[in-house]
């Protein structure tokens, strides 16, 4: 079959599958306190979500990332991952996960011979007091998980974004205790994908204000050119490899080659599209899979080109908890 790709020339190899829009934490910069969850009998089964996944790999998706909200939360995740396992046969050849890690600790091994080939973990701070008002919940149960997948021998990542007036103080912090453990980090710019009229421009911090402020401790920091990765590379001190993820101030948009499906299985092209292809919904009216991939493609061409195109807010009410980020 012919690989997806858009008006404006992107292929797209990379699909995030989020499992559940519930999550045990609260990042501020995610969700509202009090969310309104969606109905559990609208979220996929797990049937329902490998068949819409056999059906992006056989147009080509090679990576599938499995979001939330939290996917620890979803009963049968080992079995949606040992399921995506079973693709790998026919084209997939990288399974992620993004978590909070805090449940993780218990599951890591379980997770690894399932198949995840790498986790990104969230770590918006190190100190306590500070990751707690950011998520609203405890550090300790993360950095466990974090320990548990190094001991499984899982590929970790952290992901902090950078929200002024709470971590950008922080920034170094992370960045050495991150170095000191050999533990790749991406600091990422603080999206308008939150609870409505919670982001301010003024909070995003820039990637070129992170720099500063690692600069001006005294790490050399060097860029290095841009591959296929949203994230920009920073060499620091020569040695350590830094992302920042500036969809803010300096959009990767015209490379973009992923695509995003929701726990009810709405397909949404683009982070910031103010509507998603209800795929989820025709495949419960009996849509077979010629039709279904009929409606991928269209989505998928119709792509819009990106944040840079129409920055700022965007008016729809499924925030960052029910993309899967
Ligand atoms: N801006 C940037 N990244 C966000 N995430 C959640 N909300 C936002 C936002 N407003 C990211 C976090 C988390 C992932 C699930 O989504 O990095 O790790
Ligand atoms: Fe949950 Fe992740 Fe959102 Fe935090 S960022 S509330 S951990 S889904």
């Amino acid at each position: 079959m012919l690989p997806l790709t858009d008006s404006h020339g992107r292929t797209k190899r990379k699909l995030r599958i989020s499992l559940t829009d519930r999550c045990n934490f609260r990042c501020t910069y995610c969700m509202p306190e009090h969310p309104d969850w969606l109905p559990r009998a609208s979220l996929l089964t797990r049937d329902e979500v490998l068949r819409l996944a056999g059906l992006f790999v056989a147009h080509g998706i090679e990576q599938i990332r499995l979001t939330g909200g939290e996917p620890l939360l979803r009963r049968d995740l080992t079995e949606c991952v040992r399921g995506l396992d079973g693709l790998r046969e026919r084209g997939l050849r990288r399974v992620s996960m993004t978590t909070n890690a805090s449940r993780i600790a218990p599951r890591a091994v379980e997770l690894v011979e399932a198949g995840v080939d790498d986790f990104n973990v969230s770590l918006d701070a190190v100190d306590a007091d500070l990751f707690r008002r950011m998520t609203l919940r405890e550090i300790a149960p993360v950095l466990d998980g974090i320990e548990a997948l190094a001991a499984a021998g899982a590929r970790v990542k952290l992901n902090a974004v950078v929200v002024r007036g709470d971590n950008d103080g922080e920034i170094v912090r992370l960045l050495e205790w991150a170095m000191e453990r050999h533990l790749p980090l991406r600091f990422i710019e603080y999206m308008p994908l939150d609870a409505p009229g919670h982001w301010r421009r003024d909070a995003v911090v820039s990637e070129a204000d992170m720099i500063a402020a690692i600069e001006k401790r005294g790490h050399v920091v060097e860029r290095q050119p841009r591959g296929a990765d949203p994230a920009t590379p920073w060499r620091i001190d020569g040695h350590y490899e830094l992302g920042i993820i500036s969809t803010v101030s300096n959009p990767f948009c015209s490379t973009c080659d992923r695509l995003r499906l929701t726990a009810t299985g709405e397909l949404f092209t683009c982070l910031f599209s103010p509507v998603g292809m209800p795929l989820g919904k025709r495949m419960r009216d009996g849509a077979d899979d010629e039709a279904l991939s009929a409606l991928v493609r269209k989505a998928v061409w119709l792509k819009d080109a990106g944040y840079a195109a129409r920055p700022g807010p965007v008016a729809r009410a499924t925030t960052m908890h029910t993309m899967g980020g």
